[in-house]
């Protein structure tokens, strides 16, 4: 039998449901019941009603998926797949750093530890962040973390001074804006689109800029037949799913290649690695209850307000 019917066996037997985000390899995408942006992939995390959550993304995605349905089993193919993002943002710092600055309310990005959500007031993706920090007052006092990236980027369409934590993502950082150019230049028909993971210098010379979803949709809307995709390339796969006729070049990075844009930490689940965990049921998402109480508040706000 092959893998993946090994795997919907298994899915059916344990009345399990697979989320995937779009960084998955192609054949987990082919394989999840729905393929999404952090936003998409919480929403249905916090709506289904299978007994089992397989969070096919890194661990951080697999905690939220947990903490808003704590009577549900949530396991992933690999419990070391961490994120840049969270790793850049320690607890006992980020604690300091909010004590030094009193009289702020805190927005963390979705992609940080449970601990800092405890922390956080309103969690936020790329999504739905505008539109969330737009529903503030303009005098509050506003801390972001902990990504510098998209913190900078928000201050400037929102109008905001936020304070920044000084966070990154190594896969959004990997792109050249000389090289970047230098293929614009070859390709004067090609439109650069850009994760705001990625830093200002990137962003300034791209023609939209956005969450996975927002990229997908654009690739698919626009009047354009060929793109410049500077975020994780697996994306790729949904965009030549809905466009296939459309071209799509991954940004390269400082050598003009493009391998060093993959996830290393999305790349750890593989299909042999989805087919044990269902079959072990294992390894699962386990919180301390009042931790997941604490970083629960914050994503219902943010579902809330989104
Ligand atoms: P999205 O919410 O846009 O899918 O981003 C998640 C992520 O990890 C980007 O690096
Ligand atoms: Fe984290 Fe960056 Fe990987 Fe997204 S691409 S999961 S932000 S390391």
């Amino acid at each position: 039998m092959h893998i993946e019917d090994k795997i919907l066996n298994l899915k059916k037997k344990r009345n399990a449901v697979i989320l995937a985000h779009y960084y998955q390899d192609e054949d987990i995408q082919d394989i999840a019941d729905y393929v999404g942006d952090s936003l998409d992939l919480s929403r249905k995390a916090a709506n289904t009603s299978c007994d089992t959550i397989v969070f096919c993304g890194v661990k951080f995605m697999a905690e939220v998926a947990k903490i808003l349905n704590p009577m549900k089993n949530v396991i992933i193919p690999d419990l070391n797949a961490g994120c840049s993002l969270e790793q850049s943002c320690p607890s006992h710092s980020f604690k300091k750093f909010k004590e030094e600055n009193p009289n702020h309310l805190i927005i963390s990005y979705i992609n940080c530890s449970a601990e800092i959500k405890a922390l956080s007031d309103i969690i936020v993706t790329s999504s739905n962040a505008k539109k969330i920090i737009d529903q503030l007052p303009n005098n509050e006092n506003i801390i972001f973390a902990p990504d510098q990236h998209l913190g900078s980027y928000l201050n400037k369409i929102t109008g905001r001074n936020m304070l920044l934590w000084r966070g990154s993502c190594i896969v959004h950082e990997t792109f050249s804006e000389k090289e970047i150019v230098k293929l614009k230049i070859r390709n004067p028909k090609s439109e650069l689109i850009a994760h705001p993971e990625c830093p200002e210098e990137i962003l300034r010379h791209a023609e939209h800029i956005g969450s996975t979803s927002s990229l997908l949709r654009y690739t698919e809307n626009s009047g354009s037949n060929s793109f410049i995709v500077a975020t994780e390339p697996h994306i790729i796969h949904q965009m030549k799913k809905r466009a296939p006729q459309k071209e799509f070049i991954i940004a390269p990075g400082n050598d003009g290649s493009c391998s060093c844009s993959n996830c290393p930490f999305m790349e750890l689940n593989t299909m042999e690695k989805l087919y044990h965990c269902l079959e072990n049921n294992t390894p699962s998402i386990d919180m301390n209850s009042v931790l997941m109480r604490s970083a629960k508040k914050p994503l219902i706000k943010m579902l809330e307000m989104s």
